[in-house]
C-alpha cells in the first residue's frame, strides 16, 4: 500500500508506485485529498493498474479501509508530511489513508518531506519519536534543495532509496530499528582511480552499492553516518549521511582519516587500489610520446591497517570499532576462508567481512554473501540476499558486538 501525503513531493510517489510495480508488486495507491491537488488521480490508478480512492464513503460495501490495511505486506507513506505524521501519532482517521494506517498489522515506512523548520519542530519531533516507539519506521528525511529557494534537511529521500528501503522491510520486517542512535559511523564506498594522464586512469570494479547499503541503512537505524564515497555506480544517495567525495586513494585516505578522528564505527567498504602510478602525466600520453613501457607503480597506503595503527597509538578513539572487507577467490594455498581469517590477523581489525568474488559474484550485482569474521574468533555466514540485506546483517552483529 502506497499512502501519498498532500506535499509538492507527491510527484516522487509517482516514481516510487512504477518502481514498485515494475518489480512484480500489487500496489494500492491511497493519496489523501490534498495529495491530489498536485497529481491526478488517473496518474495513480493507470500506474497502479488499481483504482484509487481517497474517502472512507465510497465503495463502503468493502469496508475499504479495513480490508486494504489488513491485506497489506507493507505500508509506504511517501510523502509523509507533517500533517500526516501528526494524524497518524495521534490515531486520527478521517479519510481512507489515515483509516488504513490503524488497520494495518504490517510494516509500516513513512518516508517524510517537509520544510526543515517543520521537521525541525517540537511537535513533528515528538510525532516522530512516539511513531517510532511504536514500530514505525519513520524514515531519516535527505537533505538538499527544497520546494522554494531553501535547502536544508526535509526533502524526500530518492525514490529508489525508498524502494531500497521497502523491500529490505519486506524481506525483513525488523531491519531498521533505531540502535545505532548516538553513534558516529564512517563508511568508505566505491573504487579509487589513480591517475595515469589527464584523461586515463587506473581503476577497478567497484559499483560502490555495498558501502551505501551499509551507509543507508546506518542512517535510517539512527548513526550520524559520513559516508565517503569514491567513484561508483550511478547511485541514490543515502538520506540523512553526509557524503564527502574522494577520487584516489590518497584521496580517500585523507577523508577517511578526517571523519574517523571522533568515529565510533569506521566500515572500509572502498576498494582502494594498492598501487597507482608512480608519475602522472601533467599531459595526455600520446601514441607517439614514449615507448609502450610498463607502467611503472608505487605502492598505496593501506587506509585499514593505517587506522589500526592509529588507534594503538592512542591517535583515535580506543574504543574505535574498525571494520574491514575482503575479497578474496581461493587458490592453490587455500580457500576463501583461509585468506580472510590471515587478512583479518594481518589487518589488526575488529571485523572483517568476507565476500566471494570471481564468476560473476559480488561486483556490479544486486545480490551478495559472505562472512563476518570477528577479531575474537566468531565466525558467521550471511546468506546470499540484497545487499541491503547483507548491511542488516552486518549492523546486527556490529549492535550485538558493541552491546547495543
Ligand atoms: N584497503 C585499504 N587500503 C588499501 C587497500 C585496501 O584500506 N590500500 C582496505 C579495503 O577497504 C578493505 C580491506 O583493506 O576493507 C581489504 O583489502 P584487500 O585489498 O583485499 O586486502 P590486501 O591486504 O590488499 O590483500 P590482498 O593481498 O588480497 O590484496
Amino acid at each position: 500500500m502506497l499512502g501519498v501525503g498532500g506535499g509538492i513531493a507527491a510527484y516522487k510517489a509517482c516514481e516510487v508506485l512504477r518502481r514498485l510495480t515494475e518489480s512484480g508488486h500489487h500496489v494500492q495507491v491511497l493519496p489523501t485529498e490534498a495529495a491530489l491537488r498536485f497529481v491526478g488521480k488517473a496518474t495513480f490508478e493507470a500506474l497502479s493498474g488499481n483504482p484509487v480512492h481517497t474517502q472512507v464513503f465510497e465503495d463502503v460495501f468493502e469496508v475499504p479501509h479495513v480490508r486494504i490495511g489488513q491485506e497489506a505486506d507493507l505500508v509506504v507513506v511517501a510523502p509523509a508530511t507533517a500533517d500526516l505524521l501528526a494524524k497518524a501519532a495521534h490515531g486520527r482517521a478521517d479519510d481512507m489513508l489515515t483509516g488504513t494506517l490503524l488497520t494495518a498489522r504490517c510494516p509500516v515506512l513513512m518516508v517524510p518531506a517537509m520544510h526543515t523548520e517543520m521537521w525541525e519542530h517540537a511537535a513533528t519531533q515528538d510525532n516522530v519519536a512516539l511513531l517510532r516507539s511504536r514500530g514505525v519506521v519513520v524514515a531519516e528525511p535527505a537533505s538538499g534543495r527544497l520546494t522554494g529557494k531553501d535547502t536544508g534537511k526535509g526533502r524526500l529521500a530518492d525514490p529508489a532509496e525508498i524502494v531500497e528501503l521497502a523491500r529490505l522491510l519486506l524481506a525483513r520486517p525488523d531491519a531498521l530499528p533505531r540502535d545505532l542512535a548516538g553513534l558516529r559511523v564512517v563508511v568508505s564506498a566505491g573504487g579509487t582511480r589513480e591517475p595515469l594522464d589527464p584523461v586515463r586512469y587506473l581503476g577497478n570494479r567497484s559499483s560502490g552499492k555495498q558501502g551505501y547499503a551499509l551507509a543507508r541503512v546506518a542512517a535510517q537505524r539512527g548513526a550520524q553516518v559520513t559516508l565517503v564515497s569514491a567513484h561508483t555506480a550511478a547511485l541514490a544517495e543515502p538520506a540523512g549521511a553526509e557524503i564527502v567525495h574522494a577520487g584516489t586513494a590518497l584521496e580517500l585516505r585523507d577523508a577517511v582519516h578526517k571523519a574517523a578522528a571522533d568515529a565510533d564505527i569506521v566500515v572500509m567498504a572502498a576498494a582502494v587500489a594498492d598501487f597507482r602510478p608512480a608519475s602522472r602525466a601533467d599531459h595526455k600520453i600520446k601514441k607517439s610520446d614514449r615507448d609502450p613501457d610498463p607502467v611503472a607503480l608505487t605502492r598505496n597506503p593501506d587506509v585499514l591497517a593505517e587506522l589500526v595503527s592509529a588507534r594503538s597509538a592512542g591517535k583515535l578513539p580506543d574504543t574505535q570499532y574498525i571494520v574491514g572487507f575482503a575479497a578474496e577467490t581461493g587458490d592453490e594455498s587455500g580457500d576463501v576462508l583461509t585468506h580472510a581469517r590471515a587478512k583479518l590477523a594481518r589487518k589488526g581489525c575488529d571485523l572483517l567481512v568476507l565476500n566471494a568474488v570471481g564468476d560473476g559474484k559480488a561486483f556490479e550485482v544486486e545480490d551478495n554473501a559472505g562472512w563476518l569474521l570477528a577479531a575474537d574468533g566468531t565466525e558467521r555466514a550471511i546468506a546470499l540476499g540484497s545487499k541491503a540485506q547483507m548491511a542488516t546483517a552486518i549492523w546486527d552483529f556490529i549492535a550485538e558486538s558493541t552491546g547495543r
